[in-house]
């Protein structure tokens, strides 16, 4: 069997869970589990943490598979739904879509008027800044005029996201932040502000569900940050296996273009890891791995399947030896740094022969 496997940590996922109540006690906690949890398994991570108070994914395909599985926890839409077609199967489940058009407001008043005796909750988003999704400013008296006006929305909470939250002093977050409470205070809804960089901040605003994502993966929400200093516990660690090793010679190249050159005999380890797994292949020559608890670097290009290690100064690397990618002595942040990405882009990137094992 190819050794390469995704090891998931359920207790430090709970861990970072009870870390986000401890910075905003007073909120619920709506844990975003979309992307397949961000790659660490939607369901298993549903089940990790049913300390949550409800789970936000991307689509109603995501939320079918927590469904199917078991999943009975409340479930928000963040993008809401894509087609009307979507509505009976949104409403049947009691799933709360996030609204952020106005013809998904026009939707649901057709639908409302078509099936009378159905209700719903939902979330409103408002563009305080981000300019991606959400009610524009000057639009959202108008809008909450329309969804007051369709009786079977029950509650609408108030929701709005951040553009620069991973850098806490920049000046957007405040003026976001005024924006919201400028529209929203005289309003007695509930509100939805924080993902994690938030949640973990000392900034103060009325929240009723935290949207935390990426801190509950034990990954820093921070650019530049420390998941350890930061108190989150890693929660995948990437691992292989070191399937064959060579020995070549000063001026020998390795791997595809002959990118790397050894500068006198190397000992080479070749592991069954590769961008067809999920592994950045932009990290340059020099990023570590761990072997024998030791960091080795990467040599040459990350090829498919295959990733190159120069085991030379860690001189009883053999066949079988374990290899570690990222994990508790490997932050996924310093990786993610190597290959000029974030943490999110390389955990939701595993693909789908990893193997996952969940303890
Ligand atoms: C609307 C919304 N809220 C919350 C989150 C969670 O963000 P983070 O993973 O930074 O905590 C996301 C993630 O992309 C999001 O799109």
């Amino acid at each position: 069997m190819r050794p390469v496997v995704a090891t998931i940590d359920t207790d430090a996922l709970r861990h970072n869970l009870a870390k986000a109540q401890t910075c905003r006690p007073e909120a619920n906690i709506l844990a975003v589990i979309k992307a397949n949890a961000y790659g660490h398994g939607a369901v298993a991570c549903a089940k990790a943490l049913s300390d949550a108070d409800a789970f936000a994914v991307a689509s109603i395909e995501e939320a079918e598979v927590l469904f199917n599985h078991g999943v009975t926890k409340r479930i928000v839409l963040l993008a809401g739904f894509f087609e009307e077609s979507e509505l009976a199967l949104i409403f049947h489940r009691q799933w709360i879509p996030v609204i952020h058009t106005e013809q998904q407001i026009q939707l649901l008043h057709c639908w409302f008027q078509k099936n009378p005796e159905k209700s719903c909750d939902i979330f409103l988003k408002i563009d305080t800044g981000m300019h991606r999704l959400g009610v524009p400013l000057e639009k959202f008296a108008e809008w909450h005029a329309k969804i007051l006006a369709i009786p079977n929305i029950k509650q609408c909470t108030l929701m709005t996201h951040f553009a620069c939250a991973d850098e806490l002093e920049n000046k957007t977050i405040e003026l976001q932040l005024q924006c919201f409470e400028s529209l929203t205070k005289q309003l007695d809804n509930p509100c939805s502000l924080a993902n994690s960089a938030l949640v973990m901040s000392d900034v103060s605003f009325r929240d009723n569900w935290i949207r935390p994502g990426i801190m509950l993966y034990g990954a820093s929400p921070f650019k530049n940050g420390n998941a350890q200093i930061e108190g989150l516990e890693p929660v995948m660690t990437l691992s292989s296996a070191i399937i064959a090793c060579r020995v070549v010679n000063a001026g020998e190249q390795v791997g595809y273009g002959g990118d790397w050159q050894a500068k006198r005999q190397s000992v080479i380890a070749t592991v069954a890891m590769g961008y067809g797994d999920g592994y950045p292949r932009h990290v340059p020559t020099g990023t570590p791995v761990i072997i024998r608890n030791q960091r080795c670097p990467i040599v040459g290009r990350v090829s498919m399947d295959f990733i190159t290690v120069d085991v030379t100064d860690c001189p009883h690397a053999a066949v079988g030896d374990e290899v570690i990618f990222w994990g508790k002595e490997l932050p996924t942040d310093e990786i993610a740094t190597q290959s000029k990405t974030i943490a999110y882009e390389l955990l939701t990137g595993i693909s789908q022969r990893v193997r996952y094992v969940y303890k």
